[in-house]
């Protein structure tokens, strides 16, 4: 697609439509040395209108290859979020166990009930492919799940449980989360329901995923349950939110009180995890939107990028639990040159400035001990982005309001973002951030606390000044700015 590919803003590392408008992932799952990705996809224009699902397939996550559409609106309605599953057993009987059936799991939206007031406008469909998702054949059942009067009943997440040897299903209705199980992926079941008095209610739950990780370092293993909301992320519009817990088979539970988030920023939403990635990997993407401003951004052949992809894990810092997201090891592979500095001194209140050599298709990183410091990123046009870390108030603040073109949309520029940071260890500690012409993610140690944002700057940033704010001596050591390749040469 490379002619596409040099129009300004257009992600170089990122996964991003080839033109059209395109919303969440879905279907992420592992088959046969690939990764698919799914995704929301409009293909007649900029703005969200009728869903379609995209797809485009990977070896390794960096370098993506373009495939037809694979899901197509139908009688039932538009092809909303879900999952995708390799039938291995062939308990649908669509495939054979020899060649098991990819199975599509999604949310039909009947436009038309929608607007004609009807409540049950949402049900949900199955789909398999039986070429590795190039083609598909709609199940002559559909809907799987109907809808008794549910207005928002939707994004089903489906894995296969190998301990109770059935399907669970994650499903959200408005205000919770609902578990069905199945032994078959056409026959559900609803075995619990979840959330109606936990967690952050500011908006409607969508896209929610569930799976079970290993502390680090523990033999002991928790279940991770995530949610979307949109309205009500702390930062304002759209975010992602995660429970700690345990789950029987058909329950969930957690004795989690506050509500925790895995992004800060306001561009990561509606992200969720593979299903059977080697290794047992638990890989992360998420849409680098927001619905606030998602339709508005500007750029004209295409909108929207996905995250890098990240690997979840959970770690216990200063006592507590973390969720950790953080880019994939093997992004080594798509370095082109690295400058680095092995060490910068900064006397008290002084300033250092750092000519900015990759233009916006980087990674930078440093670590540094109890950081007082802000991050200025500038260029001639005169933007100006800025991050505070804020180490007695134990507060990152985020402050792209003159970062570029940001007029677009007011909700878009206006508000200091705010990361709180309690549990930031006094050791040093990595800041990591990944520029990508119309993107902005930020690492702070190992994935402790991240915030992913858009930016549109006029011209690409070409310095980094780091401001000491405090009164003692600040060090920052390794470093280093690299230039990231394009991904689709
Ligand atoms: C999340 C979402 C989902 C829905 C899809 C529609 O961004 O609203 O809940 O299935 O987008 O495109």
């Amino acid at each position: 697609p490379s002619d596409y590919y040099t129009e300004s803003y257009r992600p170089q590392f990122h996964f991003t439509p080839e033109e059209k408008w395109m919303n969440d992932p879905n279907g992420l799952v592992y088959s046969n040395g690939k990764y698919h990705l799914f995704y929301q996809y409009y293909p007649d224009s900029t703005v969200w209108g009728p869903m379609h699902w995209g797809h485009a397939i990977s070896k390794d996550l960096l370098e993506w290859e373009h495939k037809p559409i694979a899901l197509f609106p139908d009688k039932h309605g538009l092809i909303f979020s879900g999952s995708a599953v390799i039938d291995k057993e062939n308990t649908s009987g669509f495939g054979t166990k020899e060649k098991p059936a990819m199975v599509a799991i999604f949310t039909y939206h009947d436009m038309e009930g929608e607007q004609s007031g009807k409540k049950n406008f949402q049900t949900q469909g199955i789909a398999y492919s039986l070429d590795d998702g190039d083609s598909w054949t709609k199940y002559e059942g559909n809907p799987v799940i109907g809808n008794d009067g549910i207005k928002d009943f939707r994004d089903p997440k489906v894995f296969w449980n190998a301990k109770e040897q059935n399907w669970t299903m994650l499903l959200v209705a408005g205000d919770h989360l609902q578990i069905w199980n199945s032994p078959d992926l056409k026959e559900w079941k609803k075995v619990s329901e979840f959330g109606k008095e936990k967690g952050a209610h500011g908006g409607v739950w969508e896209c929610p995923d569930l799976f079970p990780l290993k502390i680090e370092g523990t033999d002991e293993e928790k279940w991770v349950l995530l949610i979307s909301i949109n309205p009500g992320a702390p930062n304002g519009g759209s975010g992602t939110q995660y429970f700690i817990g345990d789950f029987d088979g058909t329950t969930f539970t957690t004795d989690q009180t506050e509500s925790r988030w895995i992004d800060l920023g306001r561009d990561n939403y509606a992200g969720v995890t593979y299903n059977d990635a080697p290794n047992n990997d638990r890989i992360f993407i998420g849409w680098m939107s927001n619905w606030d401003y998602a339709r508005d951004t500007p750029t004209e052949k295409w909108r929207s990028a996905m995250t890098v992809p990240r690997k979840l894990t959970l770690r216990k810092i200063e006592g507590e639990l973390f969720l950790v997201n953080y880019p994939l090891d093997n992004m080594k592979g798509i370095v082109y040159e690295t400058f680095s500095d092995s060490q910068f001194e900064l006397t008290k209140n002084q300033k250092e400035m750092i000519p900015l050599k990759y233009g916006n298709q980087s990674e930078i990183r440093f670590t540094v001990k109890n950081p007082e410091m802000t991050l200025y990123f500038s260029n001639e046009a005169g933007d100006n982005l800025d991050i505070v870390i804020d180490r007695k108030n134990k507060m990152l603040t985020f402050n792209r309001g003159k970062s570029g073109k940001v007029d677009f949309s007011e909700k878009f520029a206006g508000g200091l973002q705010k990361m709180d940071m309690s549990n930031l260890p006094e050791e040093p500690v990595e800041v990591k951030i990944l520029l990508d012409h119309s993107s902005m993610e930020l690492f702070i140690n190992g994935g402790q606390y991240v915030m992913t944002n858009q930016i549109f700057p006029n011209e690409f940033y070409t310095a980094l000044t780091l401001e000491n704010n405090s009164n003692d001596e600040l060090i920052i050591n390794d470093f280093s700015e690299r230039e990231m390749k394009r991904i689709w040469d």
